[in-house]
């Protein structure tokens, strides 16, 4: 059979390589993909935003699966699109991704279904939202309601810093906004929790921990990722009930309200105080780099999987995986998450001899004549998997020496947390 799949960072180049694996795919469609998946499936360069557009392409080249990797899409109403020819698709439609797409829309059914998470409080203007923080303890958390990309979530130490959340939030800087949110800063251990959502059933698809700001030691601006460990060093078999039975379960109960399924992986993005998940936000798509990760760690046909949530048929399919740990390093463009240089070239990658349990998956790469240039914030993602989490960390960076790559910068710190 042949799939599609959208998106083109680093987690579709993982979604490519996990699901090229299975006997069943014939060929692989990348909506556009980048370097790595140019080499194992073809990529196609289609104006996403016109849904015809591809919905044609899917139906004249007998593309029987689409999995959707970013968010945005899902928020759009592409699922429902989609299904409404008959076009399997992996990804939860667009009521269910309101998870993601409106932080207010989660915060009020965490509200009436009693769910763990910060308190908080939604405004509509400027003047309401300074007079609160007036009365404030600090630091207090300010964030835009729509989808900024990781980037409308303000943790403010003092009155000013909140003031500026205030502004840049209602003069548009994540777009046009009519309330924004205001929380309690909760002082805790972050964690990546994932599930596998069939409409009927759910599974657990593993857990991660994300490291998200730019400099060694958790210092400096946040960018989309910089690295990851899977597991995380927090999950343990009472926590995992806690955040299905207080979390996860009744926000299904919540969709269901509203006349919703959720179909697709869910992101439970978690602090975790004294071993009592709270939820700080939803992600209604794999996360990247936490999906580089924890897919070299399936045993599974991701394809058989992929199938059985379409077909609501999750519960027949017993979901494996290696014991082994699992830790990725990103390389960035220098300058990233600011500006940066595009085209940069990258020469060494064949000189790159990866043994078995190495990965090396693109993210903001493009191929021309046989070239390969940086064109993204986040180039490359190298990932080793290995009884231990110190001698991966320690391959991976013998790997990116043997790269030696001007044009970039990596942490040599991921998993600081879990490497003595
Ligand atoms: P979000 O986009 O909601 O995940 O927020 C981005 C990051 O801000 C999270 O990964 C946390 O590190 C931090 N954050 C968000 N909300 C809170 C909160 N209520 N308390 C502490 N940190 C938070
Ligand atoms: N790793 C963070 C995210 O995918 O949003």
């Amino acid at each position: 059979m042949k799939v599609g799949i959208i998106g083109s960072g680093g987690r579709e180049h993982a979604i490519c390589q996990s699901l090229i694996k299975s006997s069943k795919i014939s060929k692989i469609f990348c909506f556009p993909g980048n370097a790595g998946t140019s080499e194992i499936a073809e990529n196609i360069d289609l104006d996403l935003e016109k849904f015809e557009k591809l919905k044609e392409f899917i139906i004249k080249n007998n593309i029987e699966l689409i999995v959707i990797g970013p968010e945005k899409l899902l928020v759009e109403g592409l699922v429902d699109y989609l299904e409404k020819f008959n076009i399997k698709v992996f990804g939860p439609n667009k009521k269910a991704s309101q998870l993601e797409g409106s932080k207010i829309f989660t915060k009020k059914l965490c509200e009436k279904f009693n769910i763990p998470t910060a308190k908080f409080g939604i405004f509509d203007s400027k003047n309401s939202a300074q007079k609160f923080i007036q009365n404030s303890n600090f630091p207090i958390v300010i964030k835009a309601d729509n989808l900024a990309s990781g980037k409308g979530v303000y943790i403010c130490n003092n009155y000013n810093d909140g003031v500026v959340a205030i502004d840049e939030i209602f003069n548009g800087k994540f777009g046009k906004a009519r309330n924004l949110l205001i929380e309690e800063f909760l002082n805790g251990e972050e964690m990546s929790f994932f599930t596998i959502h069939d409409g009927k059933n759910f599974k657990c698809f593993g857990t991660a921990q994300d490291h998200k700001r730019v400099l060694e030691g958790d210092k400096g601006k946040n960018t989309g990722g910089m690295g990851a460990y899977s597991p995380s060093r927090l999950i343990n078999e009472e926590l995992e009930k806690k955040i299905i039975d207080k979390i996860i379960k009744p926000t299904l109960k919540g969709l269901r309200e509203i006349g919703s399924s959720y179909k697709g992986f869910l992101y439970t993005g978690l602090m975790i105080i004294d071993n009592e998940p709270y939820l700080i936000e939803y992600n209604v798509r794999m996360g990247d780099p936490e999906c580089q990760t924890i897919l070299p760690r399936l045993l599974t046909d991701l394809n058989e999987i992929f199938i059985a949530c379409c077909e609501e048929n999750l519960k027949n399919i017993k979901i494996e995986w290696s014991n082994e740990k699992s830790l990725c390093i990103v390389i960035c463009s220098k300058g990233y998450p600011d500006n940066f240089e595009k085209y940069v070239e990258i020469k060494n990658l064949n000189k790159i001899k990866l043994k078995k349990n190495e990965f090396v998956f693109h993210a903001g790469t493009s191929k021309k004549r046989e070239r390969i240039f940086a064109i993204g914030g986040r180039v490359l993602n190298f990932i080793t998997l290995s009884k231990d989490f110190g001698i991966a960390r320690e391959t991976i960076i013998g790997n990116i020496t043997k790269l030696n790559w001007d044009g970039g910068f990596y942490r040599k710190d991921i998993g600081h947390k879990v490497i003595k």
